[in-house]
C-alpha cells in the first residue's frame, strides 16, 4: 500500500550530542527541541511486491551508497517488525536544503518512519513511532510530535523515545534562523558526536550540565518564561559547542559568518531587543525570539551580506499522514 507523510524539523534547545548505546541509539543525555513549521519533508513510500529492490529517491536524485543505505537500513527495521520482506519505492522532498545544520535527517526520517510503517500496515503510536524513527536518525525522534518535544534518553530501547512537553499552541516563541552557508557538512553529526565522547575531556561535565539545563529549560516553558528559555537554550548551545571545539580533530562548524552573527545578537539584546542564538552542527544561526520582535530580527538580518537565506518559523505541528503522494 501506497502511504506518505510530511514531518517538521525541529531545532534543539538541550542538545543531544553522543550516544550511550551507538548501535541502539540511546543518547548520553535526555534533551528536548522546538518543532520548526514549514521546514518538512514529505514522503511517499510503497512496500510492492512489483519492486525488486529498494529505491530511494531524494530531492529528485535517486540515492546510492551510504546515504541509500541509512534509509535501507531503517526500511529493514520496520520490515523486521511487521515481518514482512516486501522491496520498497521511497520518493521525498525537503523544502529547505539539507545536512547544513538544519536537521533534514530528523523530518526526514519521522516522515519516512510514520510513512513506511503505515505501508505495511502497522497501526503503532506516536511513542512507538518515535522509538523507531531514533533507530534511523536519533533527532528525528523529537520530530514525531510537534510543540516542545523531549527526548527521555532511556536504559533500553523501548525505554528511549518522545513527549511532547507543551503543545505547539502553547507558548508561542519563533526561530528565525539565518542561513550562512546551503553546503553539506563535512563531518556528519554521527561521526563527529562520536568523536567527541572518545577525545574530549569535556564531555562529561556538558552532559551532567546538560540534565540539570533540561530541568530548568520544562520549568522554564511552563511558566513561559521566554527570557530564561533563550539564556539555557543559548549557555547548552555553548556548552555543546566546546566539546566539539575541544574534540581532536577539532570540530568548528561555525563560519567567520556564524561568530559575526552571534556578537550581533548580543549586542540586540543589550539594546533590548530580546533574542538568544542556538547553533547545531553546522554554521547557521537560529535566533530565538518573541512574536513581536520578529519582523525587526528578519530586517537586520537582511542588511547583512553573509546572510545567504533567512527562514523564519512558528513551533510546528506533529508528523502526520497525507493522501499527498509523490507518485
Ligand atoms: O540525530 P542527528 O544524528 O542528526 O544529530 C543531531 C545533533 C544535533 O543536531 C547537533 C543536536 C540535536 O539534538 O538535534
Amino acid at each position: 500500500m501506497k502511504c506518505t507523510a510530511t514531518a517538521n524539523s525541529n531545532i534543539a534547545l538541550i542538545k543531544y550530542w553522543g550516544k550511550a548505546d551507538d548501535k541502539l541509539f540511546l543518547p548520553t543525555n535526555s534533551n528536548l527541541s522546538i518543532t520548526l513549521e514549514g521546514l518538512n519533508s514529505h514522503t511517499t513510500v510503497d512496500f510492492s511486491s512489483d519492486y525488486k529492490e529498494d529505491m530511494v529517491n531524494i530531492d529528485g536524485k535517486n540515492m546510492e551508497g551510504e546515504k541509500k543505505e541509512k534509509v535501507v537500513k531503517q526500511l529493514n527495521l520496520i520490515r523486521n517488525i511487521a515481518n514482512s520482506n516486501l522491496k520498497a519505492k521511497v520518493v521525498s522532498k525537503n523544502n529547505f536544503p539539507s545536512a547544513a545544520g538544519m536537521a533534514s535527517s530528523a523530518s526526514g526520517f519521522a516522515a519516512l518512519t510514520v510513512a513506511a510503517c503505515a505501508s505495511l500496515g502497522m497501526n503503532l503510536d506516536k511513542k512507538q513511532l518515535s522509538i523507531i524513527s531514533r533507530q534511523g536518525s536519533g533527532s528525528s525522534c523529537r520530530s514525531i510530535y510537534g510543540g516542545y518535544v523531549e527526548w527521555v534518553k532511556g536504559k533500553k530501547s523501548e525505554g528511549s523515545y518522545a513527549v511532547k512537553v507543551a503543545d505547539e499552541n502553547y507558548f508561542d516563541i519563533r526561530d528565525v534562523i539565518a542561513i550562512v552557508e546551503q553546503e553539506e557538512k563535512k563531518v556528519s553529526s554521527r561521526a563527529g558526536m562520536a568523536e567527541t565522547i572518545k577525545t574530549c575531556p569535556l564531555y562529561k561535565s556538558r552532559v551532567d550540565a546538560a540534565e540539570d539545563n533540561l530541568l530548568k529549560i520544562k520549568r522554564a516553558i511552563k511558566e513561559k518564561d521566554f527570557s530564561e528559555i533563550g539564556k539555557i537554550a543559548e549557555f547548552d548551545c555553548l556548552l555543546m559547542h566546546a566539546t566539539m571545539i575541544a574534540t581532536i580533530p577539532s570540530l568548528l562548524y561555525w563560519s567567520p559568518a556564524t561568530i559575526k552573527i552571534i556578537k550581533l545578537v548580543q549586542e540586540w539584546r543589550e539594546e533590548g531587543l530580546e533574542s538568544y542564538f542556538t547553533i547545531d552542527a553546522g554554521p547557521n544561526v537560529h535566533i530565538l525570539t518573541l512574536p513581536e520582535n520578529e519582523k525587526e530580527i528578519v530586517k537586520r538580518l537582511r542588511e547583512i551580506n553573509d546572510v545567504k537565506d533567512i527562514k523564519s518559523c512558528k513551533i510546528g505541528g506533529d508528523a502526520a499522514l497525507t493522501e499527498k503522494h509523490l507518485f
